[in-house]
């Protein structure tokens, strides 16, 4: 297994009350990644977390940490100057060859969402092969919205649907969770669309319900698992899921791969 490479905290931002944004800078270049891959982020002398590449294209890049426990609350306190270590890029990401063409629908909630913005720079610079395109983003509060300062931007070139859980004070947007957005998504061929999934599990089964009813087909509705990870490359089996390993045969599956081969994944 490969050495983690040190990593200059660039930039550090706090976006909501328990996400931290930060660039990167990596001591070594590190191979190039595909919208949806992962990297194994430390806080040295700490522990090592999963993290998604928040941003695409460029040698430093991006990740978004919301602080759950132990490794990502010591990350949280990250400031600009810090060392972290990167390993990576691992998994499958999404398959931008297949879903070229296609109208999409990205479906995320809570931090689910940089694995997206990873896509969504990939789509600015492709823009013209791919279809319609729509950001469905569920989140607890207007606070925990990331990025929506950037949401101006992106609508320029795809559709953004937000929508937050509880009515709050000031919100003049939609409530309830992300699936039922999918209510006002339009596309004029769904049995050809593409569907990519990545947030809370508890989101999942009625986001895909919604699709199927949709006409979206099992096999182009894509499901990224967050689980618990430790080496990344399919030695540990921290992850397995069934027989798959998410670190690598993963994190994006299929819904039709889940129904055939991963009964246990819902
Ligand atoms: C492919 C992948 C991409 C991810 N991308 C991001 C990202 O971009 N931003 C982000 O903030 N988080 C992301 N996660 C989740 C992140 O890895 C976990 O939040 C982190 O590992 C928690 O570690 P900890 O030491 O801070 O918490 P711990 O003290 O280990 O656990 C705290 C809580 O988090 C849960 N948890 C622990 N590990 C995971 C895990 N791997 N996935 C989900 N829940 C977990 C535990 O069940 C517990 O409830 C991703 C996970 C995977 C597998
Ligand atoms: S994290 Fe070790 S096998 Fe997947």
């Amino acid at each position: 297994m490969l050495p983690p490479i040190r990593a200059r905290v660039e930039d550090a931002r706090r976006i909501s009350p328990d996400v931290i944004h930060l660039t990167l800078s990596p001591e070594r270049r590190i191979s190039d990644w595909k919208p949806g891959q992962f990297l194994m982020l430390s806080a040295l002398g700490v522990g090592e977390i999963p993290v998604g590449f928040a941003s695409y294209g460029k040698k430093e890049f991006d990740v978004s940490v919301r602080s759950v426990g132990g490794v990502s609350t010591f990350l949280f306190g990250a400031k600009r100057g810090d060392h972290v270590g990167v390993r990576g890029p691992f998994g499958n990401g999404f398959d931008v060859g297949a879903l070229a063409g296609r109208d999409i629908v990205l479906v995320t909630g809570g931090c689910g969402i940089p694995p997206f913005r990873s896509f969504i720079h990939y789509l600015r610079l492709h823009r013209k092969e791919f279809g319609k395109v729509f950001l469905i983003y569920g989140a607890r509060s207007p606070a925990d919205l990331l990025f929506q300062a950037e949401f101006p931007d992106w609508e320029q070139f795809m559709h953004v649907l937000t929508t937050i859980d509880k009515p709050a004070e000031g919100w003049t947007g939609c409530v309830g969770f992300a699936h039922t957005r999918l209510a006002d998504v339009r596309i004029d061929k769904p049995a050809e669309a593409a569907a990519i999934l990545c947030g809370p599990p508890m989101m999942y089964k009625p986001a895909v319900a919604a699709l199927l009813a949709m006409g979206l087909p099992a096999e182009r509705i894509l499901l990224s698992f967050e689980r618990r990870m430790r080496c990344g490359v399919g030695v540990c089996q921290h992850c397995a899921i069934d027989e798959k390993y998410p670190c690598t045969d993963g994190p994006v599956f299929s819904y039709k791969a889940v129904l055939e081969e991963m009964p246990d994944a819902l």
